[in-house]
């Protein structure tokens, strides 16, 4: 799929203006709350990464208030925690931008850039979007592991390798051996997915710990 005109690639603009719905909603929200983001969140960051985690899209009061992508709110409470768990971060995650955080040898970005309404991409928006995260996957020279949160998350990811979905299906821990990396998909570190035991912190750790040897191996 090809890049729309007057973007930044591997990075939206954060005014991106291509999906009317969503740049409505950040509007409204930007009304209300002006300090916010409000914008196109960017990946955030090693870009030597090779272990590249995707998730869905920024939360409201989280990565679009603060700018960087699981920032401020419930899900990037346990993925910050993993990460730094499994040495993929130094400093101390603070919920803030400002906080010094630095990832090492891992970048997260989202499959849609910006904030949705209920949490909810449709398929246009995450098609539209698709060509960042196409950007970002092949801005990363040293990436073995595609990390994938979510069916929607992972079903762009697909997509975006130029994957078949029908051969690739989304399952909690399910990896897939490509040409020269691995995708390895897992539940949603949300707030539902938490409080229902969908996923436990025991559960997600299992998925880093895989992510790592698959990197060390
Ligand atoms: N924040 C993000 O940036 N992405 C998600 O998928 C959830 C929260």
């Amino acid at each position: 799929m090809s890049l729309p005109d007057r973007q930044t690639p591997p990075e939206a603009r954060s005014d991106c203006a291509y999906c009317p719905r969503l740049v409505a909603y950040r509007a409204e929200v930007a009304a209300r709350e002006p300090n916010w983001f409000n914008g196109a969140v960017p990946s955030f960051g090693d870009p030597d990464a090779g272990l590249l985690i995707v998730g869905l899209a920024p939360g409201v009061t989280g990565a679009n208030r603060t700018g960087r992508p699981f920032t401020g709110d419930w899900a990037g409470d346990l993925l910050y925690a993993t990460l730094s768990k499994f040495g993929f971060s130094r400093g101390t995650y603070a919920g803030d931008p400002t906080d010094g955080l630095r990832l090492d040898r891992a970048m997260i970005t989202n499959a849609v850039r910006c904030v949705p309404p209920q949490n909810k991409p449709v398929g246009a928006e995450i098609n539209r979007c698709r060509p960042f995260l196409e950007s970002r996957i092949a801005a990363l020279p040293n990436l073995k592991v595609v990390l994938c949160l979510g069916k929607i998350s992972h079903d762009s990811t697909v997509r975006a390798l130029g994957l078949k979905l029908k051969d690739h299906p989304f399952g909690h821990g399910q990896e897939y051996r490509l040409k020269d990396r691995t995708l390895l998909s897992s539940y949603h570190c949300s707030r539902y997915n938490t409080n229902t035991r969908r996923l436990t912190p025991a559960m997600f750790e299992a998925v880093f710990e895989r992510a790592r040897q698959l990197l060390e191996g």
